[in-house]
């Protein structure tokens, strides 16, 4: 009998393992003690995403139990709705976050990723995490949504207290709680100045943004920029630093993609397949129905495990295989269906432009694996600092 619990911190050192015998031997596995269902092979995890009438968001998209906010369906948006409502306001989110308005901002991403690399540079070595990759993402957003260098400290500090998880709680510390009122109270703040005096930042364009007549309400919008915040950090920090981590353990891998930079592309989507930085989505079962002869019972949490669905052998071949080479589309790492990643396209460019700056500077990284420290959480997979230093040039 396979036990699976995601809280397990031996789990996160490597889940793999037991992805592979979930997939083997209990794909559609239930944990009693828990009350979970986890799906683990790719046509489940695919089908789950597509399936929101069986299975939807608004029951909240993890398995912790503590909630940030008196009012979860604020802070989670446009992921904690179904459809209709949720295709009227993505499309109206969509409206300020436009592949133009994310294409636009490389020269800014790029000046800022030169800047933190200079440093490291200076330095001789970092913790690439503390230093750059757990930097850059929130500087970015801060850039879109027009927030002045001197508030980024404050809000950074939110946002790491809101996803910091204490060992042994199964829930939100009051600390998050606390930090998650503060970073929505910024945003009335923000949100009050722009309908006064709109500018060419995100906030401004979302209270412009019309379909058919309708609009968005305050709380639509405070609730939009404050997931761009949850949705949008942690996960980027995590894949810059996953990136750079399977490259170094691949030493034929380095050297092609060092010689190659056309490679990065594909060496991005190779990580978010091979290791990715959101290891699950939940789902709550909408009404008691029979899936392949399971009796599943509304309310129960579904857990579909992208990081298993991205190892399945039935669509990738040797799929613990590290291969730059490889066809990748079919990876599950942003989701599928109706809430397919809306940062997708800001999370690729953020990660190409960081590291080709990564790699021109800092070719011969080094990593200091023994001070590595891996992040703990039932989601998300990465490091939490990952020290390493650079010859002299
Ligand atoms: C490597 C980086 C990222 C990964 C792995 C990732 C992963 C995901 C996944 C798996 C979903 C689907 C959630 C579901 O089905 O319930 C999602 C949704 C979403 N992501 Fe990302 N994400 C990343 C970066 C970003 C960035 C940079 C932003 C924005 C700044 C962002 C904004 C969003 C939003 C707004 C949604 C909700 C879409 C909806 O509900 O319609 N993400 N992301």
């Amino acid at each position: 009998m396979i036990h699976f619990d995601p809280f397990d911190y031996e789990f996160h050192e490597d889940p793999y393992p037991t992805y592979r015998a979930l997939r083997e031997e209990a794909p559609i596995y239930f944990n009693a003690e828990l009350g979970f269902w986890a799906f683990s092979r790719h046509a489940d995890v695919l089908g789950g995403f597509k399936d929101w009438q069986h299975f939807t968001n608004t029951g909240g998209i993890s398995l912790e139990v503590g909630e940030l906010s008196a009012d979860s369906t604020v802070v989670l948006s446009i992921l904690a709705m179904d459809p209709p409502r949720h295709d009227r306001i993505r499309a109206l989110v969509s409206k300020g976050f436009t592949p133009r308005r994310v294409a636009d901002l490389e020269p800014q991403i790029r000046a800022l990723a030169v800047r933190y690399l200079e440093r490291m540079v200076a330095a001789g070595s970092g913790d690439y995490v503390a230093d750059f990759a757990g930097r850059l993402p929130m500087d970015v957003i801060s850039e879109m949504l027009g927030v002045p260098e001197s508030d980024r400290d404050e809000l950074r500090g939110w946002s790491d207290t809101i996803l910091h998880r204490e060992e042994g709680v199964r829930g939100v510390p009051p600390e998050g709680v606390a930090a998650s009122g503060k970073l929505l109270q910024y945003f009335v703040k923000v949100l009050a100045e722009r309908r006064k005096r709109p500018g060419d930042d995100l906030a401004s364009a979302l209270c412009a943004a019309e379909i058919d007549g309708e609009k968005l309400s305050d709380k639509d919008i405070i609730g939009f920029l404050y997931l761009l915040i949850i949705a949008g950090n942690e996960t980027t920090t995590k894949l810059l630093a996953n990136a750079m981590y399977w490259l170094a353990k691949h030493p034929a891998v380095r050297k092609e993609v060092s010689e190659n930079h056309a490679l990065i592309p594909p060496w991005i989507e190779e990580t978010l397949r091979f290791d990715n930085s959101t290891q699950l989505m939940a789902r709550s079962v909408t009404e008691d129905f029979d899936y392949q002869g399971h009796a599943m019972k509304r309310g129960q949490k579904v857990l579909l495990l992208i990081g298993s669905a991205n190892r399945d052998e039935r669509v990738f071949p040797d799929p613990d295989r590290f291969d730059v080479h490889r066809d990748t589309s079919a990876h599950l790492s942003f989701g599928r269906g109706t809430h397919f990643c809306l940062g997708a396209a800001l999370a690729r460019l953020e990660a190409r432009v960081s590291l080709e700056e990564a790699l021109r500077r800092i070719p011969d990284y080094e990593i200091d694996e023994a001070r590595a420290v891996r992040v703990h959480s039932t989601n998300v997979r990465g490091f939490a600092a990952l020290p390493m230093s650079f010859g002299a040039r």
